[in-house]
């Protein structure tokens, strides 16, 4: 709470983005909890709605509590062309969850994400923001059993 504090005077005083301030409380929750943005949108003295609306907009920023291991497939051109959408629907019949939910045993959760940088390598997904590349069904399954 004291490093938010701080950045939340930084932020006062135009020294640091509203990004920074979500990315600290992330960093600690590993999602930005209702309480943080409600915290947050006191001592900022901006509107809960205009907080959650710009929060919400970052994919890395999630507003909701999530799995153990956040898998986001890359949905962007390149890894669409090199088969993402197979990558994607073999995650959601191996992990029994459909786009935006968390595993029952809390260990997953599936997003999908814009390019990660990755194109060459497509298709991409990134776990815990590291990259995945060159994907194929054999290395999502080797993947998912050493994540289990
Ligand atoms: S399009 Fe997927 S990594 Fe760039």
């Amino acid at each position: 709470m004291k490093k938010l504090d701080s950045l939340i005077l930084q932020y006062k005083k135009g020294e640091c983005e509203l990004i920074t301030l979500f990315e600290e409380i992330v960093k600690s929750k590993k999602y930005l909890p209702f309480e943080k943005l409600n915290y947050l949108s006191k001592k900022l003295d901006i509107p809960l709605a205009k907080l959650y609306t710009t929060a919400s907009f970052y994919s890395l920023i999630p507003t909701a509590k999530k799995g153990k291991y956040i898998i986001r497939v890359c949905n962007n051109l390149s890894c669409n062309l090199n088969g993402s959408e197979t990558i994607l629907e073999m995650l959601k019949k191996e992990l029994k969850i459909n786009l935006g939910e968390t595993t029952k045993d809390g260990k997953f959760s599936l997003e999908l994400t814009s390019c990660i940088g990755q194109c060459d390598s497509a298709p991409a997904m990134l776990i815990n923001n590291k990259p995945y590349v060159k994907l194929d069904k054999t290395k999502v399954r080797k993947i998912l059993r050493e994540l289990k």
